[in-house]
């Protein structure tokens, strides 16, 4: 099926209501674990938080003034047109090909909605909101996933599948994929997703596909969120043939995306906020190669291939680690709640290099 020339797309006016019954109950539950449990649920005010990903002391000043400023504008209603054109301009896109998101999550639930697949598959372990945003519009979705250490096979997505979810680098693995690699899973017939929404963790975006505008139903989504510290905001946007866009737009409700997140979108998108997101990403890759040395010289096995700004990180009898790292009031995230991961797993975000030396301490002195 398809509409508008996109695969997997259909007219959302086609559609019956899904009726009420106990499936909508059940859509988020994957089944086996809670889809919807994240990174935040394991933290707490008073905790060293190793759990959300977020990038410690943001948002910067400079931004959250920009913000602030905004709000002065609040009585007229968003205008997306400077914060697409800036987008655009980014990543060397048309503004046809952008359409804003209130973050990345949102980007999920109007793929979902929109797109009717015949086979969805998402490559886990990944960020769970894809496969629930998909269960929740009542699609049915097959798991490809990878074993450790997680690298990408593009055998592992069966050919017949029309929508493809991955992530790159992936939330909880941070292993980056290569680029080709994913080039590979974009074909005609197949809408290819991509949540980019930790690729300014890695210094000059090299396995990015945001300027491929060649690959047939290629979508690419960024969030706001992690490197500049506005979860709170709901800022973020997807890249996809303009055709899409139009489908994606249209199920959009209207002023979706609040004025103040439209400001932080120019602002995140121009040249002196990206010099800032890649030197932070510079400092970054030098903490987590420490964190991971002294990880690994206590003996906790790292996840090889690490990209982004956390760790996945296997160890017998996780959960009772986690529950005994608690009482020292450190959060880190339970790993159990990833498709294709079990008990064994963690995810560590990096910190500083006090902070990372606190964790490693108290993880030496439990095992
Ligand atoms: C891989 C990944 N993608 C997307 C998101 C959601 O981002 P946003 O806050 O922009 O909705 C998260 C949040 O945890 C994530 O880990």
């Amino acid at each position: 099926m398809s509409a508008g020339g996109v695969p997997g797309a259909d007219n959302a006016h086609a559609h019956a209501l899904p009726p009420v019954d106990l499936h909508s109950a059940m859509a988020t539950t994957g089944g086996d674990v809670d889809l919807r449990h994240h990174g935040d649920a394991d933290t707490a005010p008073g905790l060293v938080d190793f759990a959300v990903n977020v990038r410690p002391g943001t948002p910067p000043s400079w931004l959250a003034q920009r913000i602030a400023a905004s709000v002065g504008d609040l009585a007229a209603y968003p205008d997306p047109g400077p914060a697409r054109r800036a987008v655009a301009h980014r990543h060397g896109r048309s503004a046809d090909e952008v359409l804003l998101t209130a973050g990345a999550a949102e980007a999920f639930v109007l793929l979902a909605r929109v797109l009717r697949p015949r086979r969805a598959v998402v490559v886990h372990p990944q960020f769970t909101e894809p496969e629930a945003a998909l269960r929740a519009a009542g699609h049915e979705v097959d798991r490809a996933i990878l074993p450790p250490d997680f690298t990408l096979d593009p055998d592992a997505v069966p050919p017949e599948a029309d929508l493809v979810m991955v992530g790159n680098p992936t939330n909880p693995t941070s292993v980056l994929h290569p680029a080709a690699t994913l080039a590979e899973l974009a074909r005609p017939g197949r809408v290819l997703v991509v949540d980019e929404a930790f690729a300014d963790c890695v210094p000059g975006e090299p396995e990015s596909l945001c300027t491929r505008d060649d690959l047939p139903g290629l979508v690419v989504v960024r969030s706001l969120t992690k490197t500049w510290g506005l979860a709170g905001l709901r800022a973020g946007y997807l890249l996809a043939p303009p055709d899409l866009v139009r489908l994606l737009a249209d199920a959009q409700p209207l002023w979706s995306v609040s004025t103040p997140a439209l400001v932080a979108t120019v602002a995140c998108s121009s040249p002196p906020a990206l010099a800032e997101a890649d030197a932070w990403a510079r400092g970054l890759a030098e903490h987590r190669a420490d964190l991971a040395r002294r990880l690994d010289e206590i003996g906790v096995a790292v996840t090889p291939g690490a990209s982004a700004s956390f760790l996945l990180v296997r160890v017998p009898h996780a959960e009772r680690l986690r529950a005994a790292l608690l009482e020292q009031k450190i959060a880190v995230r339970r790993g159990d709640t990833f498709p294709g991961l079990g008990a064994d797993w963690l995810r560590v975000a990096v910190r500083d290099t006090e902070n990372n030396a606190r964790l490693v301490r108290a993880l030496a002195e439990l095992l």
